[in-house]
């Protein structure tokens, strides 16, 4: 990829934070965009952002992308030569809560970008989707594909994912912008996500608090490296396709207790686990059949889940100043 300026929303998150400081490292210009909401912890997102100030190539812009005015502001203001869209109202859980959260942050939030990159000649945008998209889809045996019917999520967040894909084929055939969409399958790694499983387990076992073990921990996971997760993002920007969706995943599933066995390993500390059933709207496997995001982008996840743990826990103890 030639030097560009590159847009990058959701910025001060998990994924946008380590994709901009991959794109920093490599010389891009940066412009990071984020609201930063209380969705969780809104200090472990300034921390992420600070961290991104620190290089001269990253501007940071608090904006709410669900304003479509302030998006168009920015956009006149700025050179931008490709968006790597990765705002949204992340959470399946709490998309039952708040439903309409999810509209207006990740429907009207994508079409705002869009509609401005239209306007200023923007032809590049690379967009998150997510797993969520395959709903309770039968498991094929190879792991779940992107010619799989979509047509059945099950959570309000796997409905918005689905319409984005949806949104950028209408602006493609529309407009003849470039879209590539990635079904991120549940990323994982320092600086991570406090409302995911792998984070609050380890919060929780360090408090000693019980942990909620939903479907007796017969869950299964791909869960990706958050370097793994970068990689194919960064590919997706150094290689523009008309329209195209991959899967962005591990291809390996992982069962939720084999997860809480590694964390308890890396802290030398029992978990107290608390049974609980399955929740609505979650699925009970996930795990994405890779081979087009390998043919296609030349994606290859290599972090296998243990190492990916034990730097997670690393970092945490760093982080959290408890070594
Ligand atoms: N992490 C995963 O496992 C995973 C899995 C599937 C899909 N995804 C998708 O990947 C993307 C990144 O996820 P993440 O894990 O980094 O989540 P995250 O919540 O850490 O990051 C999203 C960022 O977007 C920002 N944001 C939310 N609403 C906004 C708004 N209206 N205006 C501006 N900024 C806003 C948030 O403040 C946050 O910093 C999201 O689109 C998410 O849906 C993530």
């Amino acid at each position: 990829m030639a030097k560009s300026n590159v847009l990058v929303t959701g910025s001060a998150g998990f994924v946008g934070f380590h994709v901009a400081k991959r794109l920093l490292e490599r010389g891009e210009n940066v412009i990071g965009v984020d609201n930063l909401n209380d969705y969780y912890d809104v200090s472990l997102k300034k921390d992420r952002n600070s961290f991104l100030l620190k290089d001269r190539k990253y501007s940071f812009h608090q904006i709410d992308i669900s304003n479509a005015s302030e998006v168009e502001k920015l956009m006149q203001g700025s050179k931008i030569d490709r968006i790597c869209h990765l705002a949204a109202q992340a959470g399946v859980r709490y998309s039952l809560v708040n439903p309409a959260l999810y509209t207006r942050t990740n429907i009207e939030g994508f079409i705002n970008i869009i509609e401005s990159a239209k306007k200023h000649n923007i032809n590049e945008i690379v967009y998150a989707s997510s797993s969520s998209v395959y709903g309770n889809n039968p498991m094929p045996s190879n792991g779940f594909s992107e010619s799989d019917a979509v047509n059945q999520p099950i959570s309000v967040y796997g409905m918005t994912k689905r319409a984005n894909e949806l949104t950028a084929y209408a602006y493609h055939h529309l407009y003849g912008i470039n879209f590539t969409g990635l079904r991120f399958f549940t990323a994982y790694g320092p600086w991570g996500r406090p409302d995911m499983a792998y984070f609050s387990f380890t919060k929780a076992i360090l408090e000693n608090k019980p942990i909620k073990v939903f479907n007796e921990g017969n869950m299964r996971r791909d869960f990706t490296y958050i370097d793994d997760v970068v990689d194919g993002v960064i590919k997706a920007l150094e290689k523009p396709f008309p329209y195209e969706i991959f899967n962005i995943g591990n291809s390996r599933t992982v069962e939720l207790s084999y997860l809480i066995g590694c964390i308890e390993r890396e802290l030398h500390k029992k978990a107290i686990l608390d049974m609980q059933p399955l929740q609505p709207g979650d699925v009970t496997e996930t795990f994405a059949n890779i081979s087009h995001a390998e043919e296609f982008l030349g994606f290859r996840p290599k972090i296998a889940i243990d190492d990916g743990l034990k730097e997670f826990i690393r970092w945490y103890n760093e982080y959290y100043g408890k070594s």
